[in-house]
């Protein structure tokens, strides 16, 4: 419910909403993300790889296009970089819909999201990104807007409080997240598909980097692109931009054409390992290793030991470890697996052999 005091004007949440529709997305405010833009696949079939979400996609388009509707809420989750927003673009061009971009943080209050409500179109998407952090009233204007279509007004308050309710047109939400956990229960309720995106296997990996390459027009050998897909972490995100530095690389050091040495000097140098772990991915191994003992140890008291934020831990070096079997999740905390020890060529400690930090 949203509740405007007695000289709300609309005009003042027209004012907000040009804000709102304004103000970056942070994910995508990144100099290498708005060059990726040019590189986004605009159709469902120039998507490579998570085959199982594009058919579960491809059906429901159909469905809601045979039906002349509106297509269905949408919740995409998973780490960064794989896609999500790349979807919500390619649901809403296959839709033939405009397409609406803001992000939870965006939007601050109640307001903003009404203003953004009432000035869609029929069919329109409306792509929250982030949507975990929205807040808690705005998702209570969000609630009857996705279910009912209905935004509902109290002006005024006191004896004299009247309530509107006021239509609007059939949209879509498509809501991404890389923190399914912290979408509240009732939110999640009112998307009628929630698809998982995981990371990428290699050969999807290497067709990713196959046609950005193409499409940057630079020269690659096979074996540089088998290099580039491997380290990049299953993410087409990162892909792309160990694809743009070994280009820079193979043009500086080399005839601009990217080898398999071109591709590992420049990754090297990038302190990319050839599992694709970064500097920050072995700072949260060492650290577990080297200060716990090998854990049980906290979330925060890692971030706290490197210096680095506990969320980014969270949705972009834990899942990968986790993925690689470096790390293993325990009620106690973190624990460094036998696989991580040994790919830091770091000695497992034997039974007995060193106190454990509990
Ligand atoms: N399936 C895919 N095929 C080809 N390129 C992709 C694919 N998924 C993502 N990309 C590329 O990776 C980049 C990052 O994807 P994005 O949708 O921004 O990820 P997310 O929103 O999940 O963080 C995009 O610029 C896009 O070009
Ligand atoms: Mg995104």
């Amino acid at each position: 419910m949203l509740i405007l005091g007695p000289d709300a004007g609309w005009s003042q949440y027209n004012h907000s909403m040009t804000e709102t529709r304004n103000r970056p997305v942070t994910p995508e405010a990144r100099p290498e993300d708005r060059a990726d833009h040019a590189l986004r696949p605009q159709k469902l079939t120039d998507l490579i790889g998570q085959e199982q979400v594009k058919e579960n996609l491809a059906i429901l388009i159909a469905a809601a296009r045979q039906r002349g509707e509106a297509l269905d809420h949408v919740l995409f989750y998973g780490p960064p970089g794989l896609g999500k927003t790349t979807l919500a673009h390619v649901l809403a061009n296959e839709m033939g819909v405009n397409i609406k971009i803001t992000s939870g943080p965006a939007i601050e209050r109640a307001g903003d999201l009404a203003a953004i409500l009432t000035n869609l179109r029929a069919g329109d998407v409306l792509f929250i990104d982030e949507i975990h952090r929205l807040g808690r009233a705005v998702e209570e204007v969000l609630y009857p807007a996705m279910e009912d279509f209905a935004l509902d007004i109290v002006i005024g308050k006191g004896p004299s409080a009247r309530s509107i309710r006021l239509k609007l047109p059939r949209f879509t939400v498509i809501g991404a997240t890389t923190r399914l956990a912290l979408v509240t229960a009732p939110l999640r309720a009112r998307f009628g598909a929630v698809y998982r995106l995981d990371y990428y296997d290699q050969p999807a990996m290497e067709a990713i980097v196959r046609r950005a390459a193409a499409m940057l027009k630079v020269e690659t050998e096979a074996e540089g692109v088998t290099e580039i897909a491997r380290r990049a972490r299953g993410t087409p995100r990162i892909a792309l931009r160990l694809l743009r530095r070994a280009r820079d690389y193979a043009q500086v050091r080399g005839e601009g054409r990217i080898t398999r040495e071109m591709a590992a000097q420049a990754l090297d140098l990038m302190q990319v390992d050839p599992l694709g772990l970064d500097d920050v991915d072995r700072r949260v191994l060492k650290a577990i290793i080297e200060k716990y003992g090998g854990g049980p140890v906290g979330l925060n008291t890692i971030a706290a030991a490197i210096s680095e934020e506990a969320d980014t831990i969270m949705d972009v070096v834990e899942p990968y470890l986790l993925q690689l079997g470096f790390l293993d999740r325990t009620p106690q905390g973190r624990v460094a697996t036998k696989l991580a020890y040994s790919h830091l060529g770091a000695a497992y400690p034997e039974e007995g052999d060193q106190p454990r930090l509990l």
